[in-house]
C-alpha cells in the first residue's frame, strides 16, 4: 500500500488487512510536511504511522508492516519489492492537490517530479523484479476534463476517414496535478505494452467521508480530514463551513459537475480490482465514482441536511474551469465486478456533520478562503517560505 499514511491509503490498508490480506504500508510523510508548510492541520487528529500500526495490532491482532521511504528514490523502490515480495501493489503515493500544484513553478515542478518519477521508478522496479505483480494505481476522473461528449472508461472507439480503432480517451486536465496523472497513465500503458505488465488505472472521483468500519475501532486509527482550501475536498469542506456558521462557499456559478464517491466505496473498489486482476500485458481503466453532482447541488444538500441556519455564497472561482457544462461519464466496470455503492444521502451528510461537530474547536477559519489563483503563475500563501520556494 504505497501512500499508506494518507487519507485513503491508511483506511484501505486496514480494510484489506482485516479481510485477510497480508499488507505492508509505505510512506515518506510528505503529506504531513505540506500541512507544516501551509500552517494547517487535519480536522480529526491523526496518530503517527508507527502508533497506528501498533494500535491496529492491539485492536485486531493483525500485523501491518510499515516501510518509510520515497518512491522517487529508485533504490528504495527496488529494496521494497525485494523485501516484501508483493503479489499486488496499490499505489496512492502522490501529491494529490490541484491547488497545491498551481501555487507556483516550484510546486508544479515538485508535483510532477514526485508523481511521474515515483511511478516510473515503480514501473521499472516491477519490470526488473517480478512482472506478475498487479499494479493498482490511483488516477483521477479529472484526467478527462469536461468534454461536450460522454466520457468513456479509458478508451473510445473512433472512426476517422473510414477506419476505426479503439484509442485512449482524449484528456483535457485542469491543473498540473491532473496532468501528472495523465503522464502516469501514458507511462503505465506503455509499460504494459513493452514489458507485458498487468495494471489497473483507477480514475477516481472526488471522495467524501472520513469514517470506515476499521478506523472507528480506536481514535488512533482515525484517518485525516482536510477542509482547507488547498487540500480539502468539496463536500467535507461544506460540512465544516455549515458547522462553524461560515457561508458555504461555492466557486463561481457552481455548475461544475464531478464524479463523487464515499470513502467506504474507495476501499471496496480497490479490493475488487485486486481480487479481479488485469491480465499480463493488460492496461485497463476503471472510472471509480458512483454519482455525479454539481458543486451547487452539493452545497444545497449540506444546507438542507444541516439542522441550523446556513447560507450559500458564490465566490469568484480561483480556478480556470467551465462553470456550466455537459457531464456524463461511464462507470460500469466496478459495478459489473460487484460494487454495491453507498449513495450520498442525508444520513451520510449527518454522520459527516457529527464528525465535524466533535472537532469544531480545531477549525481554523483562515484556512478556508482560496489562496491559489490559476490565472497567476505565483500565488502568495498565508504562510512563509515553503517547500521548494525560492
Ligand atoms: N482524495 C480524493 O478525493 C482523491 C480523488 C481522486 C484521486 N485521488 C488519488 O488517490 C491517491 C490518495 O489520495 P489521498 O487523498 O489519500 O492523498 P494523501 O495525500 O492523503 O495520501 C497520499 C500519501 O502518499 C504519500 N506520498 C506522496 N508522495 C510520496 C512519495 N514520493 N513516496 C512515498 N510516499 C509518498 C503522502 O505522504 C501521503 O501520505 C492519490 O494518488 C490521489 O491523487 C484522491
Amino acid at each position: 500500500m504505497l501512500g499508506g499514511d494518507g487519507y485513503l491509503g491508511w483506511p484501505t490498508a486496514l480494510h484489506l488487512s482485516r479481510r485477510g490480506h497480508d499488507v505492508g504500508v509505505v510512506d515518506n510523510f510528505c503529506r504531513r510536511q505540506y500541512d507544516f508548510e501551509m500552517g494547517v492541520d487535519s480536522l480529526v487528529p491523526i496518530a503517527h504511522l508507527q502508533r497506528r500500526v501498533r494500535r491496529w495490532a492491539e485492536v485486531s491482532g493483525l500485523q501491518v508492516e510499515a516501510f518509510v521511504g520515497d518512491l522517487t528514490d529508485h533504490r528504495f523502490c527496488e529494496t521494497l519489492l525485494e523485501r516484501f515480495e508483493p503479489e499486488a501493489i496499490v499505489h496512492f503515493a502522490e501529491q494529490r492537490s490541484a491547488p497545491y500544484s498551481m501555487i507556483d513553478r516550484a510546486h508544479a515542478v515538485y508535483t510532477q517530479v514526485n508523481n511521474v518519477v515515483g511511478t516510473l521508478n515503480l514501473l521499472y522496479a516491477i519490470a526488473e523484479r517480478d512482472r506478475s505483480i498487479h499494479l493498482v494505481k490511483l488516477g483521477t476522473m479529472g484526467e478527462y476534463g469536461t468534454p461536450n461528449i460522454d466520457i468513456e472508461e479509458g478508451f473510445i472507439e473512433i472512426t476517422h476517414k473510414g477506419r476505426t480503432d479503439v484509442l485512449p480517451y482524449p484528456k483535457q486536465p485542469g491543473s498540473f496535478y491532473h496532468l501528472s496523472k495523465v503522464h502516469d497513465s501514458h507511462n503505465m500503458h506503455f509499460a504494459c505494452r513493452i514489458w507485458g505488465l498487468a495494471m489497473t488505472d483507477l480514475n477516481q472521483g472526488v471522495v467524501y467521508g472520513q469514517e470506515t468500519d476499521e478506523t472507528t475501532m480506536h481514535p488512533d486509527l482515525a484517518s485525516r480530514f482536510d477542509y482547507d482550501a488547498v487540500f480539502g475536498t468539496v463536500l467535507n469542506r461544506f460540512c465544516v463551513q455549515a458547522v462553524v456558521g461560515h457561508p458555504l462557499s461555492v466557486y463561481g456559478k457552481g455548475g461544475q459537475t464531478r464524479g463523487m464517491l464515499d470513502i467506504r466505496d474507495t476501499l471496496a473498489c480497490v479490493e475488487l480490482a485486486l481480487l479481479n486482476p488485469a491480465a499480463p500485458g493488460e492496461y485497463r481503466v476503471f472510472n471509480q465514482f458512483t454519482e455525479s453532482f454539481s458543486v451547487l447541488e452539493m452545497a444545497e444538500m449540506v444546507a438542507a441536511a444541516y439542522p441550523g441556519a446556513t447560507r450559500i455564497e458564490h465566490v469568484e472561482d480561483p480556478r480556470v474551469e467551465k462553470e456550466e457544462h455537459y457531464y456524463r461519464a461511464a462507470h460500469t466496470k466496478l459495478l459489473d465486478l460487484g460494487l454495491v455503492p453507498h449513495l450520498l444521502g442525508a444520513g451520510t451528510i449527518h454522520s459527516l456533520l457529527a464528525v465535524v461537530d466533535r472537532h469544531r474547536d480545531r477549525v481554523d477559519l483562515q484556512a478556508i478562503a482560496p489562496t491559489v489563483q490559476w490565472r497567476k503563475t505565483a500565488s502568495t500563501l498565508k504562510t512563509s517560505v515553503g517547500l521548494g520556494q525560492e
